[in-house]
């Protein structure tokens, strides 16, 4: 058994969004292309120990908070670890731990704690998955490489927000990627770990990255545009509105709107315009453009979901309360756009100076709800101590 390493994530919420192709167990590839801000104030911490499988018949065992998670769930993305680090490992036998050397006899160990609600619309799966990945890569290194390469990673996503590099299309060209991390011949670098993670879930990918994001149409990896430091005064205010576990998942929703919703095409051939828009309107800092973009985004995305068979249908009364709210807000002069995922929550997404008077206008209509503001956060980070 190797000793317990833990991951950090944050959710990437996606001001334009995502929609999966094909999505199911490693085919997460965008069908639209997404940007999205990795927020500060909500969090997932996972730890992962690895274990020797020697009697040959301990699997992976994943607990979130206190629940058990069914194997299944994540087969796909322990099966795409293994086969990809596999190879990784037996060439570079020095930098892994001893006991994983000889393949795929061991197992991972995964507690998780999200501290908010999980799989109800806060994108619980992208902060969940990217600790995953961030936790399992590191728990196979030996632990006197671990921080060199954790230290070599941040300064990866800098230069990668530097260099822009284009999105790459193939997952073959992604298997090159464990090459990529300057320094470090063998270990994966933050590419591979965007790749690994998307093969838990799309949104995945962006959370490996602080900042502004973008995942590129048809790309196995998203890309780091901006960090957190870039626009400072950008907020989310999440407006949780039920904790409930979401009645359709995004999966079957991503794959029951592709099959049966006749706006299906026509809203996956206009998002790459309006995800191109929004990364000039992000460039200049303009709020103003964003803002109008994600709610183009959001509602192109939703009317394609109500025209499903059966309709996919997340939203509450209550979100249609926010959502009216954040026009008449508009109205009056502040800057405030509002946004939603594959869930009855709204997002909002102001500057910071805005806050107090949105938080107020959202206590008026909505007095029970306890909203969560949100500025830009960092992506993967590991922490020393284990608590979990
Ligand atoms: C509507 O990443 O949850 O929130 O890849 O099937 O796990 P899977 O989907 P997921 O998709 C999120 C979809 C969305 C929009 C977005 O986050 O961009």
């Amino acid at each position: 058994m190797t000793t317990p390493v833990t991951c950090t994530a944050r959710p990437s919420l996606a001001l334009i969004k995502y929609w999966g192709k094909n999505p199911g167990p490693g085919v997460n590839l965008p069908a639209t292309p997404s940007l999205a801000m990795t927020l500060d104030s909500i969090e997932t911490r996972t730890q992962v120990r690895v274990v020797q499988t020697s009697n040959g018949n301990l699997g992976d065992q994943i607990v979130i908070g206190d629940e058990v998670q069914s194997p299944e769930a994540f087969a796909g993305f322990f099966q795409n670890l293994r086969q990809v680090l596999g190879p990784l490992i037996r060439a570079n036998a020095q930098s892994f731990e001893p006991s994983v050397g000889e393949g795929p006899a061991w197992a991972f160990d995964v507690r998780s704690q999200n501290n908010f609600p999980t799989a109800a619309g806060l994108a619980s799966s992208a902060s969940g998955l990217a600790a995953l990945t961030g936790a399992c890569v590191a728990s196979l290194l030996r632990p006197e490489f671990r921080t060199p390469w954790e230290r070599a990673l941040v300064d990866q996503e800098k230069s990668l927000q530097e260099k822009r590099t284009e999105p790459l299309t193939a997952d073959s060209e992604f298997r090159e990627l464990g090459r990529e991390l300057p320094g470090f011949p063998g270990l994966p670098g933050l590419l591979s770990l965007s790749a690994l993670a998307r093969y838990g879930s799309g949104s995945a990918s962006r959370s490996v990255f602080g900042g502004f994001t973008l995942f590129p149409q048809g790309s196995p990896v998203a890309h780091p545009l901006e960090s957190a430091d870039f626009w400072p005064e950008a907020r989310i205010i999440l407006v949780p509105l039920s904790s409930a576990r979401k009645p359709v998942s995004s999966r079957i929703a991503m794959n029951r709107t592709r099959d049966t919703s006749p706006y299906y095409e026509a809203w996956v051939n206009d998002a790459p315009k309006v995800a191109v828009e929004a990364q000039e309107a992000l460039k200049k800092r303009d709020e103003e453009k964003l803002g109008t973009l994600m709610i183009n985004s959001y509602l192109r995305m939703f009317s394609t979901m109500f025209a499903a068979q059966p309709p996919v249908v997340y939203w509450l009364p209550e979100s249609l309360v926010v959502i009216r709210l954040a026009a008449e807000l508009r109205s009056k002069g502040l800057p405030v756009w509002e946004t939603m995922d594959a869930g009855p929550q709204v997002k909002l997404f102001t500057l910071s100076s805005s806050v107090p008077e949105i938080l107020r206008a959202v206590e008026q209509a909505l007095p029970s709800v306890v909203p969560v503001v949100s500025g830009p956060g960092n992506g993967l980070q590991w922490v020393k101590e284990s608590t979990l």
